[in-house]
């Protein structure tokens, strides 16, 4: 396989939605996903299984799960915090299937249909002041709670990732330790998460903080032979909340250190509930066309390749900023429907 494939994790139906102050409904959402699946993305987050009480604009995510397009081969990974949410997951992937069409007469039999999904997602925290605020408990406790959800999750077939956030810095007490983020990653791929995605959840990291924060987590950047690269490249994920207008160049920082997976929000969508002013995620937009330049535009010669197609992309950044009433936050894809 290309060593200079690029996987996008699309988050701007979770992270993005779920600091919208408006009640979406599932429609709308599944929509977005259904457009985002149609213009090539492999990952797409659907939604959360956490406490409606604590964030209300996740409620309904069963039904966006019922009502949006499943392509073959696309992941839809859900946010679960605890037992109670993989309960609910488990039992709607138990008693429903999803809407792909497919025509009767079509021989030989057509194999099983795709679950609802196949994939969730843990998260926690760097930090236990974030931890709290996040999820009501500390970091410790948080890993008590999640390992079994984790190990059933697994042993129901699902794939496991898992979310630290507050990487470099907590929007409680400053900046965080590279040492406190690397215990917690290694404790959540212990407990079986295939991937851990690191949440710059303030979007304060420059890209000296993120070098620093991956020659820590990913153990140092002497002697990295092809293996220790494969290895980088397969557990860490980098999840940059754009506040400072640095999350393509943090992007750049970690791909030079060998991350080949970054979570990304179309429009620029979100921004987390409990780290106030913190905006969305680095747009999709503008990740894809840093990676590879654009036709249409000055992008020129390629060094990464991701899927994605970057116009249906820039269409659908500008169509749901448009139905929320939020400004389009990607610059390329400002840019490219301007063209
Ligand atoms: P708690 O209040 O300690 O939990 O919250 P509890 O067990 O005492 O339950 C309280 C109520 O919630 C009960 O209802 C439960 O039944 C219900 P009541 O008896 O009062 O009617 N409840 C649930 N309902 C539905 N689904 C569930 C569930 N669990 C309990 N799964 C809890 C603890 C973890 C539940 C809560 O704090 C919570 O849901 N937190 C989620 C917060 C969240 O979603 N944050 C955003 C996602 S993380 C993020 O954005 C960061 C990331 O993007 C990376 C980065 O940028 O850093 C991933
Ligand atoms: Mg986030």
């Amino acid at each position: 396989s290309d060593p200079n494939y690029v996987n996008i994790v699309e988050v701007g139906p979770r992270d993005g939605l779920q600091n919208e102050n408006a009640v979406i409904p599932p429609a709308l959402k599944a929509e977005l996903i259904t457009r985002l699946g149609r213009a090539g993305m492999k990952m797409i987050e659907a939604g959360s299984f956490v406490s409606p009480k604590w964030v209300p604009q996740m409620e309904g995510t069963d039904e966006v799960l019922r009502q949006m397009e499943h392509l073959q081969g696309v992941h839809y990974p859900v946010l679960v915090p605890n037992m109670k949410g993989l309960d609910a997951l488990l039992a709607l992937l138990s008693t429903e299937n999803p809407p792909v069409s497919r025509p009767q007469h079509a021989a030989p039999p057509l194999p099983p249909a795709p679950p609802l999904t196949d994939e969730i997602a843990l998260f926690t925290a760097a930090t236990d002041a974030f931890c709290q605020a996040n999820t009501n408990c500390t970091v410790a406790e948080s890993l008590a709670r999640l390992a079994p959800v984790a190990a059933r999750a697994r042993a129901s077939g699902l794939r496991v990732r898992g979310y630290v956030s507050v990487v470099v810095v907590c929007p409680y007490t400053g900046r965080v330790r590279a040492e406190e983020v690397r215990d917690v990653a290694r404790a959540l791929l212990d407990m079986g998460c295939y991937e851990v995605s690191l949440g710059d959840t303030v979007g304060a990291g420059t890209p000296a903080d993120i070098r620093a924060l991956l020659e820590t987590v990913m153990g140092g950047a002497q002697g990295v032979g092809p293996a220790q690269l494969a290895v980088r490249m397969l557990v860490g994920s980098g999840h940059f909340h754009d506040t400072y207008g640095a999350g393509v160049a943090n992007m750049f920082a970690a791909l030079e250190l060998g991350l080949r997976t970054f979570d990304a929000s179309v429009g620029g969508l979100g921004g987390c509930p409990y780290s106030p002013g913190a905006t969305g995620n680095v747009a999709t937009e503008d990740v894809l066309y840093a990676l590879r330049g654009h036709g249409g535009g000055a992008g020129g010669a390629r060094r990464y390749s991701a899927a994605g197609d970057l116009d249906a992309l820039a269409e659908i950044g500008a169509w749901i900023s448009g139905r929320l009433g939020r400004r389009n936050e990607s610059r390329a894809g400002k840019a490219i429907m301007a063209w």
